[in-house]
């Protein structure tokens, strides 16, 4: 089961073609992982999968995206889509407000009120991110007195607490130490269970820790994607070869 079809998709900024006839299928509560050099265009076609591209002027698409059979382009409101794709940035950007307002505000705004309900929301999503333990004490202290690294598994909370179908992550872990980039390593082993999650790493470690799916792009091309293992061990493009062996990028 797929949760994302991608058919034909071009993607221009101006007179600049960044994705080229991209043709992907990114499966339902499995970890799809883009890897390539800088510019190829793994957060551009990151952001189509939610729209966030709309916002940037000048963006012209043409091609079909659909979410659970339906087309993202067409029928599908994009404030629901955007709540059930969640997303998680490279640089953590929690809320200037506390750990608890953090992780209930979507929720607030959804129109929930209760506490109790509100509560259960806050300890659920963050023993989902694995931050309860360490905060659970001072939730209602500064997000900002938190770490690096803590404060990118509040921006999961944050995510997973509006109850999103998928992830979108643009390099979570670049701006961390190699302690809390593997605490979120860890972390995608439950979340895979519960949601589809698309990842955008330049760390092809990463990739191979983590991620079911692979897709290998070039220069607004998607070269090759398949099983992680696949495309690691047995490349079927020389471009993969020579992007993964260390030839380039
Ligand atoms: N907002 C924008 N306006 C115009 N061009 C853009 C914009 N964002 C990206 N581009 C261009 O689109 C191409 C793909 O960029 P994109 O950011 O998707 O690459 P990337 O693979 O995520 O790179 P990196 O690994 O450096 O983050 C690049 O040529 C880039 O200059
Ligand atoms: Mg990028």
């Amino acid at each position: 089961m797929n949760t994302f079809e991608i058919e034909n998709l071009d993607l221009y900024y101006g007179d600049n073609k960044a994705l080229k006839n991209i043709n992907l299928t990114i499966p339902h509560k499995q970890v799809t992982a883009f890897i390539g050099p800088s510019g190829c265009g793994k957060s551009t076609l990151l952001r189509t999968l939610n729209r966030m591209n709309d916002l940037i002027p000048g963006v012209r698409i043409n091609g079909k995206v659909t979410m659970d059979g339906a087309n993202i382009y067409g029928e599908v409101d994009v404030r629901k889509l955007r709540m059930r794709c969640g997303m998680v940035f490279q640089k953590p950007n929690p809320f200037p407000m506390s750990i608890y307002e953090n992780v209930a505000y979507g929720q607030k705004a959804q129109g929930v009120k209760n506490k109790k309900q509100l509560d259960a929301i806050v300890e659920e999503a963050l023993r989902g991110a694995a931050l309860w333990d360490e905060v659970k004490d001072r939730l209602h202290t500064p997000a900002f007195g938190l770490s690096g690294g803590q404060q990118q598994r509040l921006c999961i909370a944050r995510t997973i607490a509006m109850k999103p179908d998928v992830i979108l992550m643009d390099e979570p872990t670049s701006a961390l130490d190699p302690i809390a980039t593997k605490k979120i390593e860890d972390l995608m082993e439950s979340l895979r269970k519960e949601f589809t999650v698309v990842i955008v790493t330049h760390s092809m470690a990463q990739a191979r820790r983590i991620a079911d799916k692979t897709a290998f792009f070039l220069m607004g091309e998607l070269v090759e994607h398949g099983e992680t293992d696949q495309i690691f061990t047995e490349p079927k493009d020389k471009r993969t070869h020579g992007y993964i062996t260390g030839d380039f990028g």
